[in-house]
């Protein structure tokens, strides 16, 4: 080799060693001034760091420039100031950008876009003098009736495993850190504060964890949210088995842990099984609470003090606290300054709307609409200039401004007719009366094209949720039943014009067997954020060419669903339990397995363009394996195609679903590229997690690979043997 080489391949491999020097220097020095700090601290002063003293700040300790640490909601957007009265302040400054909420940003199948995702947010929240954002949420989507699946991500662990990482790098690189939430289990609002969650080792390890131990491991998360509900009988904020042997022991999770809000029950548990900041009990203290009253409050000084605590586990709480106020320079050094609403942050939630909607259905290539030979356009629906962002709970949004659909069609409509009509009213006894249908039939006969905005919605304000909430906090759907009567606004829309296209907005799967049959096009739109109206605009009017994947299943009808089906949901409401029993058998994992057919098949998502797969080879060395294979634009357009890869056991000691997806890659293709793509299988592609020996197993055996463009459209397979 030429000495340039040698000589460069020597101070590269010197500068990283002394890269490494200067990291693990810097971690000695931080955790050398950490020790030191809290050598200085009394112990009244560890105690009032692991509470809040506020709705969503805990203790610092001025005397020693320890600052509190301030946190904010929520996953998609910096959320509206509270008093401590628990009330929305109105006259704070506190709007920002409303970013589509964690479905969309799923559905984009986009690691890189979710960093972008998690910077805005991580820049939104310094610029609001927050240290702590409370997302990602992440809760598995075990049932479509979930009232906050719009907020979490997928049915598919391996999928939220991916998606979660940019996310929390994006806004750890801003200097603020990230909350994944809520561990663990915490996959329906229906008693959500009391519930009992039992379920197998297997589903825990396969299906419930993998998105938090990335979270930790692979994203270094700072810090992590505990769920209200128990788990295997002990509350999940002072679960010894959770936090204190998975999480922070097997998993090596150096940040903190803190309560839901009010989801400390105990304060010995608290104590012992991991909680390190409680938050929220001041809830149960209004109207004026007292914060020392805490169960981690001054309890904690006199049990120090009398001996039943000892005070070297009060001191790894502080030092947990600590290290992440180190981690977001808010001890030594200043947190990042951030802005809001910038036009690079608008761009960012317009491309994650752009990606995340999904064309469901496009008969005969009725979409995308041509403008040139369209006249008039009927919108219907209230969801088509509803603002949403105020909904659905904790995770409300003063959206700085929100692009309704009706709004986008109109930006984008030129000179085309646009007729209005509202269709029906958000009421929970119904809301499409015989006048307003009457006025959309009117609407649609005198437009070329209809376009019904419908679907789910978010609760209105966090008060009054309730009364009219379907995608919200605290409360679940009843069923999967289109509300507010749009079933038969859409039937009587569709007699009237049938060239009309279907919007669906809301967190996840709506029954649409009355009408799906008559609709030529179909899009899931979910919550899309702030430019929501213009991405559905310019993907219907062929701007953007779509490239969504469903990140959970649709079922035609709620029985059908593996939740319903094998159960149990929501469990025994009255003694507080429900079990897993749909155990590692979730989403697509349930409905291939036992062979049921669903409306539309998790990762399924259409384009304006095609997409041919050619030659695929598998090559194998020891417990790897790659897939390499030929994608080809065989149509017109430009367009992305994201391809999931799928692994099947065909021989296993215990059972195992049909497919799991263990790979994907969205390819950008212009019309007649072809691109060779590889991707990686390591060992967690063919493993399991056998709870008879209660480790992951690796069986030697053949596996079958499988290429699709949905998991129920495999384009290429082959087999390895392992
Ligand atoms: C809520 C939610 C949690 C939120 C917290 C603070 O009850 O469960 O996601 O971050 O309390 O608002």
């Amino acid at each position: 080799m030429k000495r340039s080489v040698w000589l460069a391949l020597a101070f590269s491999v010197a500068s990283m060693a002394a890269a490494k020097q200067v990291m693990a220097q810097t971690k000695k020095d931080t955790s050398a001034m950490i020790n030191e700090l809290i050598s200085k601290m009394t112990l009244e002063e560890k105690v009032h760091m692991i509470h809040a003293s506020s709705s969503f700040t805990s203790g610092g300790v001025p005397r020693l420039g320890i600052p509190e640490l301030v946190t904010s909601d929520g996953p998609h957007g910096v959320r509206p100031e509270h008093g401590r009265d628990w009330n929305l302040d109105n006259n704070s400054l506190d709007s920002g950008s409303y970013l589509p909420t964690g479905v969309c940003l799923a559905a984009t199948w986009n690691p890189q876009l979710g960093y972008a995702y998690g910077s805005v947010l991580g820049s939104e929240a310094a610029f609001r003098g927050k240290n702590v954002i409370l997302g990602p949420g992440i809760n598995i989507i075990r049932s479509p009736l979930n009232g906050r699946n719009f907020e979490y991500q997928s049915e598919d662990p391996f999928l939220v495993s991916k998606m979660v990482v940019g996310y929390i790098k994006g806004v750890q690189d801003q200097g603020i850190s990230a909350c994944v939430k809520h561990y663990a289990a915490n996959n329906q609002e229906t008693k959500r504060f009391t519930i009992n969650v039992q379920m197998s080792e297997r589903a825990l390890r396969e299906i419930y964890l993998p998105g938090f131990k990335a979270a930790v491991q692979v994203a270094g998360v700072n810090t992590l949210m505990s769920s209200y509900n128990k788990f295997r009988g002990q509350w999940a904020s002072q679960n010894n088995y959770l936090l204190n042997q998975i999480l922070k022991k097997e998993w090596g999770f150096k940040g903190l842990v803190m309560s839901d809000w009010d989801a400390v029950h105990n304060t010995m548990e608290a104590l012992w099984n991991g909680m390190d900041l409680e938050m929220g009990t001041d809830l149960h203290m209004l109207p004026n609470p007292d914060y020392s009253k805490f169960f981690l409050g001054d309890t904690v000084v006199a049990l120090v003090k009398s001996g039943r605590f000892p005070e070297y586990l009060l001191d790894e709480k502080v030092r947990r606290i600590l290290y992440v106020m180190y981690k977001t320079n808010m001890i030594n050094g200043k947190p990042l300054k951030g802005e809001y609403n910038t036009k690079a942050h608008q761009q960012t939630a317009a491309k994650v709307a752009e990606e995340g909607i999904v064309l469901l259905k496009n008969q005969n290539n009725f979409l995308p609409l041509d403008r040139s030979k369209i006249k008039s356009i009927a919108v219907i629906g209230y969801n088509a200039e509803r603002k949403q962002s105020m909904g659905g709970g904790s995770s409300q949004i003063r959206a700085f401004y929100e692009v309704t659909p009706l709004a986008g069609i109109r930006n984008m409509a030129g000179n085309i007719k646009v007729n209005y009509a509202q269709g029906y009213d958000i009421k929970r006894d119904g809301g499409a009366n015989d006048a307003m249908i009457a006025e959309a039939v009117e609407a649609a006969k005198k437009s070329d094209v209809v376009i019904m905005v419908g679907g789910w919605t978010h609760g209105f304000r966090y008060d009054v949720w309730k009364d009219n909430a379907f995608d919200a906090e605290d409360i679940d759907k009843v069923d999967m039943q289109m509300p507010f009567g749009q079933n038969e606004l859409l039937k009587a829309v569709m007699k009237a014009n049938p060239k009309t296209v279907v919007v669906l907005m809301g967190g996840g799967a709506i029954d649409m067997t009355q009408w799906i049959d008559q609709a030529p096009a179909i899009l899931q739109a979910w919550y899309a954020g702030m430019e929501g109206g213009n991405a559905m605009a310019k993907i219907i009017f062929g701007q953007i060419n779509p490239s969504g994947k469903l990140p959970m299943s649709f079922p035609k009808k709620l029985e059908d669903h593996g939740s319903q089906k094998l159960g149990e949901y929501p469990g025994d409401t009255t003694h507080l339990s429900v079990h897993y029993m749909d155990d590692i058998y979730v989403g697509y994992r349930y409905y291939d397995t036992y062979k049921v057919e669903p409306q539309f098949a998790f990762g399924h998502g259409l384009s304006y363009t095609t997409f041919a797969y050619s030659n695929l080879r598998l090559t194998t060395s020891g417990k790897r394996a790659t897939a390499t294979f030929t994608i080809k634009n065989t149509g017109k357009t430009a367009g992305a195609e994201t391809v999931q890869l799928y692994v099947h056991q065909d021989k296993s000691a215990l059972p195992r679903p049909e497919k799991e997806l263990k790979g994907f890659n969205k390819v950008s293709l212009n019309p007649g590229e072809e691109k060779t793509i590889s991707i990686e299988m390591d060992e967690d592609a063919f493993r399991y997690f056998s709870d008879v020996t209660n480790q992951w197993v690796m069986e030697p055996g053949s596996f079958q690979v499988l290429l699709g463009s949905s998991s129920r459209d495999i384009r290429l397979s082959g087999k390895i043997n392992l």
